[in-house]
């Protein structure tokens, strides 16, 4: 069957369509209903349904005879280490892990946090979780002790699986500190901590705290995988909402396994022994579901890479590891390649590696701007697909399911609705708007298996963010349109998230850091675009009475707070002061225009604006940053 029929045959019957593809996994107790609607608008799937997830992504693989096959592929260009690991070892690994840490007394729901960098251990880690029905909870390494504190206030895990240090291109990220200055900070405290020493760097353990990850499981005895009710979470995973308190993702077992293996067959067109490589980072969803649990569900091989499109050493390692390991289906952000282009324009680093064994090259986590897209397919000759989807539903709304059918690519759309997600774009009052009109982009519901069913423990917060504005629809944060032929076209964030580099990040959390700052009265962050990383905060200061300071001390101060509290993810370096920020005269700060004039995009004064003046005081203030660069006012 092609797309039109797949996605009709789901509209048609999702519930015959959901049923049929849980075929794909191993079940302990099948489920005898797909859709669990009882609670609508909340939805669950596969309720009576029992299963693991470590089973289906390590255990079931072995015992199909395939332990021999290799499971995962760790190249990491940084400490100069290539090691491959089958599916019998993983197991092993696995088991072993779990053992130690249910001797330790973490059993099914306990809530687990995993910070570590992109090393093997991160995802034997997950999977032993997964295996003994812990909820992990990966934090991403760029983020600072603050973020992992108020991260572990949340979810409060048993325990905290870490590393000693990240390697990052020129530095070393010392993990441990970090992680001591959070547990320090937070008010929970897990009851132990068990770390990998890597040979970069080894820290001090705390004695009765810390364990090291060889010693902390040498002696268990491996263990078997506990059935989980398709309900059960698998982990939760933090994004960014409007505000500094991140939102905790809920991933249910079940759907989300049925739902991976369905993307990996005919999404990106990928079966057992396929070499599977997505460089992204375990501690976004991409990670996820695209490092660890998508390709080993599939019995696929995944490439775990520890490295950066550039400097590791050269803007050509992304093609020799492809080339070398032979990869199929290639899965990354456009930023990646826009830093390739601007390194080696004409891809002159390509000639020494011969990459026809490469497919496809799939882009998500941002827009996929034309220039970047054409580039990639001039330069690879496969087809580059870009396909857009969300940490809350944790696999692809809008696609060009390869596997299935590849449809005719228009280049700026990420294509068309995947089976399970009806795409509308809804007009303010909630009502479907024509072909090609904009408008926020909604999914009606129920959203299909694997999806967020709510958020870790603010079921409120759930309904009122998502819920809440259109109901009836889950509501996505894009804005966008579709055009007559049912491509879907993403356009903008309707909220206060920006995106840096492909990494999500809240505006809000950062202003709330600057307003702790003791001379800054007032402040907006607001995202201006970037040619490399798509966008960058750019933040604006007024200044409490009396503070005759030199700016430039507390700019400086500014950059370094938001370093130390959320982390160097968020690429924070451009600070403003300004005497006053513009609003309407009920209050309400003007983000939205502040944005345009920073890019150089023509707006409409807001009618409702306090003082129309203060525009004029923003263009000067962004002029002196160099912005709106000379390209986006041409
Ligand atoms: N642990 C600790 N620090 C980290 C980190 C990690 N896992 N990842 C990034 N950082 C730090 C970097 O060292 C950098 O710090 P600096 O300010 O001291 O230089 C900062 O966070 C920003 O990092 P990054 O976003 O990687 O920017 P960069 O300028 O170093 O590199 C790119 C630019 C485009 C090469 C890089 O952003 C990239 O590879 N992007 C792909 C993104 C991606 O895969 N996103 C996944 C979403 S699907
Ligand atoms: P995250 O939850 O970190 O995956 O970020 C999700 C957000 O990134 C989406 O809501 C979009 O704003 C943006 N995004 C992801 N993929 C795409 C894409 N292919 N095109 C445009 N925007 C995207």
């Amino acid at each position: 069957m092609g797309y039109r029929e797949t996605y009709d045959a789901w509209k048609a019957d999702p519930e015959a369509f959901w049923l049929e593809a849980a075929e794909a996994i191993d079940w302990v107790e099948k489920p005898t209903k797909a859709l669990d609607d009882t609670s609508a608008p909340l939805y669950e799937w596969y309720a009576d349904g029992v299963m693991n997830t470590c089973w289906n992504a390590v255990d079931r693989h072995v015992e199909a005879g395939h332990g021999e096959r290799t499971a995962i592929i760790w190249d990491s260009p940084v400490t100069r280490t290539r090691q491959e690991i089958t599916y019998a070892t993983l197991r092993e690994r696995v088991a072993r892990m779990g053992g130690a840490l249910k001797a330790r007394g973490v059993g099914k729901g306990d809530r687990v946090i995993i910070y570590m960098p992109m090393i093997p251990e991160a995802l034997v880690a997950m999977l032993a979780c997964a295996r003994i029905g812990a909820i992990h909870s990966v934090v991403f390494g760029g983020f600072a002790a603050h973020e992992l504190a108020v991260r572990i206030d949340d979810c409060k895990p048993k325990a905290i699986l870490a590393a000693s240090c990240g390697i990052e291109p020129g530095r070393i990220v010392h993990y441990k500190p970090l992680l001591d200055g959070a547990i320090e900070q937070s008010t929970h405290k897990p009851e132990f901590t068990v770390i990998v020493q890597r040979d970069a760097e080894e820290c001090e353990l705390i004695p009765g705290r810390d364990f090291a990850w060889h010693a902390f499981q040498a002696k268990a005895t491996p263990c078997d995988c506990e059935p989980m009710a398709g309900t059960d979470p698998l982990y939760v995973l933090y994004t960014s909402g409007t505000t500094g308190q991140p939102k905790g993702v809920v991933r249910p077992n079940a759907g989300h396994a049925v739902a991976l293996a369905w993307t990996m067959k005919n999404l990106y067109a990928v079966e057992g022994g396929d070499v599977f490589w997505a460089a992204s980072d375990v501690g976004w969803v991409v990670g996820h579901s695209y490092i660890c649990y998508g390709p080993l569900i599939a019995g696929c091989t995944t490439v775990v890479f520890e490295g950066k499109p550039v400097g590791t050493p050269d803007a050509g390692t992304f093609w020799r590891v492809i080339s070398e390991h032979k990869v199929k289906s290639f899965f990354t952000a456009p930023t990646a390649f826009r830093a390739i282009k601007r390194d080696d324009p004409h891809a002159e680093h390509l000639a020494r590696y011969d990459i026809s064994c490469l497919n496809y090259l799939f882009l998500a986590g941002e827009r996929a701007d034309p220039d970047t897209v054409n580039w990639a397919a001039d330069k690879l000759g496969v087809p580059v697909i870009d396909h857009w989807w969300q940490t809350e539903t944790g696999w692809c709304m809008v696609g060009n399911p390869a596997g299935l059918e590849l449809l005719p690519i228009k280049v700026g759309s990420p294509s068309v609705p995947l089976p399970g997600y009806d795409v509308q774009v809804l007009d303010e009052a909630g009502h479907p708007v024509p072909a090609g009109t904009l408008g926020a982009i909604a999914v009606k519901l129920p959203l299909p298996p694997g999806t967020l069913p709510t958020l870790w423990n603010a079921e409120e917060r759930f309904r009122k963010s998502y819920l809440s504005h259109f109901p009836g629809y889950y509501e996505t944060g894009d804005a966008g349109m579709i055009d007559a032929d049912g491509y879907v076209w993403i356009m903008a964030r309707t909220d206060d998230v920006i995106n840096v580099a492909g990494h999500r990040l809240s505006t809000g959390a950062m202003e709330e850091v600057l307003a702790s700052h003791p001379d800054v009265a007032e402040c907006a962050v607001i995202g201006v675009a970037d040619e490399l990383k798509g966008q960058l905060p750019m933040g604006f200061v007024c200044l409490t009475k009396g503070v005759n300071r030199p700016a430039e001390e507390i700019v400086k101060e500014c950059a370094a707070l938001v370093r130390q509290e959320i982390g160097p993810v968020a690429a924070y370096r451009m600070t403003l002061v300004v005497d006053r920020l513009p609003k309407t005269r009920s209050g309400k700060i003007l983000r939205a225009t502040m944005v345009k004039i920073a890019d150089g995009e023509s707006f409409k004064t807001p009618a409702t604006i306090d003082d129309p003046a203060i525009l004029d005081e923003i263009r000067t203030a962004v002029k002196g940053l160099g912005y709106p660069h000379a390209k986006a006012e041409a």
